[in-house]
């Protein structure tokens, strides 16, 4: 079983993964690492923290000699921007954490809440999502990603001036990306409880990014505008390609199962929270009304969200995928693998 957690707040120190159960004699670079965090850091919209920061990995344990060892793996990604992390503040910032978790915490300084509910921990997901991409590769299983709207927008030509548009007028957008794995092979995840189901288990994991309010598998929402015969698709048989469909409304998953075809993930993110021309709040000191917080800030994450989608997704199929084959070391599951290949 692939397991993680993640540590830091977005002004400290730095961003920590431990990633447990990763198989020994994966071949790993920090480099597949920083590919993947440097793609989380672009996107057009982003705010000036973007520029300062410059995320690398650290890899500082489960890994010698450029390959795992089957020990849990640390990472390290250490933060440039600490400077706000001593400010303190309480104009409570509507669409974030700041007001549930001050009441819960019992925290008068809003920062102690801001500082970990940050995007900024979706680094760490990030290089942990790299693992399991760099797992998955070994078995020719590929995780992509694309923005399909910014701004109720999908002509991506468009996608700049609005975001400029929405920059100048103090506002900001959200928008819809996909995340698409191919070659996965039909039967990861399973029918026979609700917490094995694997769409369950994307689907917790892409809402649980933040910002995102909608996830979808396959044709998503769509299925309730739709008669059967238009949503469901045909099984076919060929000897050499073995079970194959014509279409793939179901988005690769039945019965809570990959089912052979491409596995795909759709989410829709809301607008940045926090507005240049800001929304009408409360002090959480003084109870009276007032404008709340604006600290540098995106206008748009859309495409740097799908890279976080593209991570979590990774992250569990790799699980799905080691809980089918084994999970101790390399060879052995590409042996179970191809033994699975062969009897379906
Ligand atoms: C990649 C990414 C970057 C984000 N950047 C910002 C930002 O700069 N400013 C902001 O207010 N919210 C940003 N957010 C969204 C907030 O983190 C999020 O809306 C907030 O923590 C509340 O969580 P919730 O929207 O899931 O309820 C970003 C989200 C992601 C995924």
């Amino acid at each position: 079983m692939l397991r993680y957690l993640t540590a830091g707040e977005s002004h400290g120190k730095a961003e920590i993964a431990i990633l447990e159960g990763c198989p020994a004699n994966l071949p790993l670079k920090e480099s597949d690492l920083d590919k993947d965090l440097a793609r989380r850091q672009q996107g057009y919209g982003r705010g000036a923290r973007m520029k300062i920061e410059k995320d690398k990995a650290e890899i500082l344990s489960g890994v010698r000699k450029g390959k795992t060892i089957g020990s849990p793996i640390a990472i390290q990604i250490p933060n440039r921007s600490t400077q706000f992390f001593a400010k303190t503040f309480s104009r409570l910032r509507p669409g974030h954490a700041d007001l549930a978790g001050a009441l819960k915490y019992n925290q008068k300084d809003v920062r102690n809440i801001l500082e970990r509910a940050s995007a900024r921990e979706t680094a760490a997901k990030v290089a942990v999502g790299a693992v399991a991409k760099r797992l998955l590769a070994e078995f020719k299983i590929k995780v992509e990603s694309r923005v399909l709207v910014i701004g109720g927008e999908s002509r991506s030509g468009q996608w700049k001036n609005l975001i400029d548009y929405s920059r100048k007028d103090g506002d900001t957008l959200g928008g819809l990306f996909e995340v698409v794995v191919k070659g996965a092979p039909a039967g990861l995840g399973s029918h026979v409880h609700w917490d094995r189901r694997l769409d369950g288990q994307l689907a917790a994991a892409v809402m649980a990014i933040p910002a995102i309010k909608s996830v979808e598998i396959g044709l998503g929402k769509e299925v309730a505008n739709l008669p059967g015969s238009r949503v469901h698709d045909e099984i076919f048989y060929s000897k050499a390609d073995g079970f194959y469909r014509n279409t793939n409304n179901a988005g690769g998953l039945e019965g809570g199962m990959t089912n052979g075809e491409a596995v795909v993930v759709r989410a829709a993110m809301k607008p940045i929270a926090t507005l240049k021309k800001p929304l009408q709040s409360v002090d959480l000191a003084t109870k009276k009304v007032t404008k709340a917080l604006v600290e540098r800030s995106d206008v748009c994450a859309v495409e740097p969200a799908a890279v976080i989608g593209e991570a979590v997704v990774a992250i569990e199929i790799a699980n799905a995928f080691l809980e089918k084959f084994g999970g101790d070391v390399v060879e052995d599951i590409q042996k179970a693998y191809k033994a699975y290949l062969s009897r379906i």
